[in-house]
This record gives structure tokens, C-alpha cells and sequence, in this order.
């Protein structure tokens, strides 16, 4: 299956895109929105994209080869970008977080409990914590207060008991069973394990920790009039990306008197996928857009 981009076009019109400049996609993925970009910025416009992985990267070559030496794709987290980027120099800056579908839909990658694989959940295979580790070797009360803290799993501490108890646990589905059994299988509309394996991501990838170092570093990069739209999955990303867009545009409170902000807010109300979108494209259900400009 290949990977819709979520909120293509309130994406790409929140960008404000016109042609050239320097564009910025922290999340290149499988290059939906990156080949967006390059089209209404064309003849001239450029893209510097990174990604963790290199499997995305190369799904992401492919795709935006047409566009030849105008694009540019790196290999490092997006909290590498001033390694990359100039100061200012940016027209405008796309992170579009959490995972595509090329990364759910690859059993080997261990990110999904539909499919059978072995509990790896890293964006970069080559490096870090793989959820195997988590869920064999942490504490039982570590991991009873990530899966509280990342997954907001109410019943955190009996599901990590019944881990500790089923070590070694080491594919998706052996998870994804011990959770059923331990909650009691199709009390809730969503399968048990969804919160479980939210928060094992979350912490495998340190995804919580990579928003909260990149928004700053991303306002940086944004040139006069730059924009930067970011795409959240779950609230507690949302609501980082939230409170930094608030404080950055001089809001404490509500609506609190702004003195000389240095940046703007654009859409006072966060952007979610229309109803057709989300029956075409049932990923996007989730989707959060907040776009801000540097003036
Ligand atoms: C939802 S997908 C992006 C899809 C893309 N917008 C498209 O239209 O094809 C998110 C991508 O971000 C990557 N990613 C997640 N965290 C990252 C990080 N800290 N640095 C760089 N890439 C990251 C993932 O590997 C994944 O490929």
C-alpha cells in the first residue's frame, strides 16, 4: 500500500507557497507532501527533506526524481536541521509527524499489532532501543508509567504487570495478546493494545522529546514571512506544538496582549481532515494541522 498525505491541500495552501525559495519537509516520509511543494514552487523552487529512515528516503527518491537537482534528501533526525539549514533562510517548513503507512504496513518494522513481526518500532532500524527492550527489560513500574504517561492507558500498571510476567515478549502479536488477555478482549471500540503500542513508539523513538527540540530550531530556519505547518497525530503532541506556537506568538494566556511578536499564528482554529477525507483515508482521523509565520 502506498502512503496518502493527510491534509494535502490545507498543507500546501497554508504554506503559502509561490515559486522558488528554499522549502524544508522534516518528515519527507514517502514524499507526498514534498512533491507538492516542489510543484507549485516550480520552476525553481527547492526541498531539503530528512527522515530517519532510510527505506522512506529511498520511496521518497524515487518519487521526487523528476524534480532532479532541486531536491536534496538527508539521512539524520529532523533536530539536525541547523547542521543543514542556514538561518532565515527557509520560505517555508512542513512536519508532518508520527508514521506513514509504508512503516505500519511493514511487519518487520513491528509498529502494528495486526500484523505479526518482531517488536522493533524504531524509525531508524540502524540505531537506539528497539520495543523488544523496552518490554523485556525495564521495571515494571517504568513501564507501567510509560504506557500511562505516552499512551494514556488507564490500566497501565495491570497491563505491565502481565508483560513482566510474559517475558520474554518478542513479536507484535505475542503483545498485542498478553494486552488482550490481560484487559479482557473487545470491551473497547478500539483494540486494547492501541495505547500500549502508542506509548512504546513514543518512547523507542523519543518523539515527544524530537517535537519539543525541533519547533524552535524550525523557527530559526524560517526567513521573513516563512511558514511552518505541522501535522500532529495524538495530543500529546498536539499539545506541545500548541503551547510553543502560543508562547512564541507572545500569547501567554487565551488572548493576551502581544506586544511585538516576531511571529504570527495563522489558523486560530487547528485544521482537521473533512469528513471525506477521513472515509478515503481513514489514517487521517487524527490529524491535527497548526501552521504558524515568522513576520
Ligand atoms: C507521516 S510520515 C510523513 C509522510 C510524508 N509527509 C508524505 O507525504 O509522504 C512521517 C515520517 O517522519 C519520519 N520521522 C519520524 N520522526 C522523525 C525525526 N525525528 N526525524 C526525521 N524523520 C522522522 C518517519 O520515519 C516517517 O517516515
Amino acid at each position: 500500500m502506498t502512503h496518502v498525505p493527510v491534509l494535502y491541500n490545507e498543507v500546501l495552501d497554508g504554506l503559502n507557497l509561490r515559486p522558488g525559495g528554499l522549502y524544508i519537509d522534516g518528515t519527507v516520509g514517502a514524499g507526498g507532501h514534498a512533491a507538492g511543494i516542489l510543484e507549485r514552487t516550480g520552476p525553481d523552487g527547492r526541498l531539503i527533506g530528512f527522515d530517519r529512515d532510510l527505506a522512506a528516503l529511498a520511496t521518497a527518491n524515487e518519487r521526487l526524481a523528476v524534480f532532479g537537482d532541486r531536491v536534496r534528501l538527508i539521512h539524520v533526525p529532523y533536530t539536525a536541521l541547523a547542521e543543514h539549514v542556514a538561518a532565515g533562510s527557509a520560505r517555508g517548513m512542513v512536519l508532518d509527524l508520527g508514521l506513514s503507512s509504508l512503516q505500519m504496513d511493514d511487519p518487520e518494522r513491528g509498529f502494528a499489532f495486526r500484523h505479526d513481526g518482531p517488536l522493533d518500532m524504531r524509525f531508524d532500524p540502524s540505531e537506539g532501543l528497539t520495543a523488544a527492550e523496552v518490554v523485556n527489560t525495564w521495571p515494571v513500574d517504568e513501564l507501567a508509567d510509560a504506557l500511562y504517561e505516552y499512551g494514556e492507558e488507564r490500566l497501565s500498571r495491570r497491563i505491565a504487570r502481565a508483560i513482566v510476567e510474559a517475558r520474554p515478549v518478542q513479536t507484535t502479536a505475542q503483545l498485542a495478546e498478553v494486552i488482550a488477555r490481560a484487559t479482557g478482549k473487545y470491551r473497547e471500540r478500539i483494540h486494547p493494545a492501541t495505547r500500549t503500542f502508542q506509548a512504546l513508539r513514543i518512547v523507542v523513538n523519543d518523539e515527544l522529546g524530537q517535537v519539543a527540540e525541533v519547533l524552535p530550531l524550525a523557527v530559526q530556519a524560517l526567513a521573513s514571512g516563512g511558514r511552518l505547518a505541522v501535522i500532529t497525530f495524538h495530543s500529546l503532541e498536539d499539545r506541545i506544538v500548541k503551547r510553543f506556537f502560543r508562547q512564541a506568538a507572545g500569547m501567554v494566556g487565551e488572548d493576551a496582549n502581544v506586544s511585538s511578536p516576531t511571529l504570527r499564528i495563522v489558523n486560530k482554529k487547528v485544521i482537521e481532515p473533512t469528513a471525506a477525507e477521513i472515509e478515503t483515508n481513514p489514517r487521517s482521523r487524527s490529524a491535527k494541522l497548526r501552521l504558524i509565520e515568522r513576520l
